[in-house]
């Protein structure tokens, strides 16, 4: 049986569509790999056609649009042929994005590393702690070192919250790869995003194995 990844958070712009392309795509090296849109914005589901007709899509990762209410349904019929499903989810806290979060293995947290994306992320870690689903926080669009950066990591670990080991740092290239339908170890296998992005995967394969 696959493992299910919620990615959810109640902020926009927060980086959950993005990570769960860019993280599919890494994961789909050497997995089979599922994406689930319910969000009614659609992106990744444009991305998902987008990727298509993209010459440069090598992996294959199948890209789902639902409606929320479809989702148990949907997630445990492609559980059996995949070993990943991750689900994008809306900027919002409410009963499709509860069905997401219960039925993940792992709820996948994106947030700037400051203070006010960590606040606006508590409705998502209650509605986690509540369907008692393991949760990790990404940073995403981090800087190297900042003071902000220390100060969240202090304080997450004091509130026994799960940090991913990796951050994604803010790279053009991330951005440009999601619009040509593609994630970044397909448009740059040797970048400093794909490394970066391989090993988030690879911390993220860990967690879920350590389950
Ligand atoms: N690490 C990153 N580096 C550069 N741009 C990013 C990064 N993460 C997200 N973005 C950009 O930020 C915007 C919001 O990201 P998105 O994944 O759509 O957020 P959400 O799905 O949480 O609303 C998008 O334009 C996306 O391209
Ligand atoms: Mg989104």
């Amino acid at each position: 049986m696959g493992k299910v990844i919620a990615v959810a958070q109640q902020k926009g712009g927060a980086g959950k569509t993005m990570l769960a392309a860019q993280l599919a795509v890494a994961l789909a090296e050497d997995a089979r790999v599922a994406l689930v849109d319910i969000d009614p914005q659609g992106s990744l589901t444009i991305w998902g056609r987008l990727r298509a007709s993209a010459p440069k899509a090598v992996q294959s990762v199948t890209v789902e649009t639902i409606a929320g209410w479809r989702l148990a349904n949907e997630v445990e019929r492609l559980k059996k042929t995949h070993d990943y499903v991750l689900i994008d989810t809306p900027p919002v806290i409410d009963s499709d994005a509860r069905r997401a979060i219960r039925g993940a293995d792992l709820v996948m947290v994106p947030l700037n590393p400051a203070p006010p994306d960590l606040w606006a992320a508590e409705g998502t870690l209650k509605l986690a702690a509540e369907e008692k689903r393991k949760t990790v926080l990404v940073f995403n669009r981090a800087p190297a070192a900042s003071r902000l950066r220390k100060k969240l990591e202090a304080e997450i670990a004091a509130r026994g919250l799960t940090l991913l080991a990796v951050a994604l740092a803010n790279r053009a290239g991330y951005a440009n790869a999601f619009a040509d339908g593609l994630g970044v170890t397909e448009a740059g296998p040797a970048t400093i995003a794909a490394a970066e992005l391989r090993e988030a995967a690879k911390a993220l394969k860990l967690l879920l194995a350590a389950k």
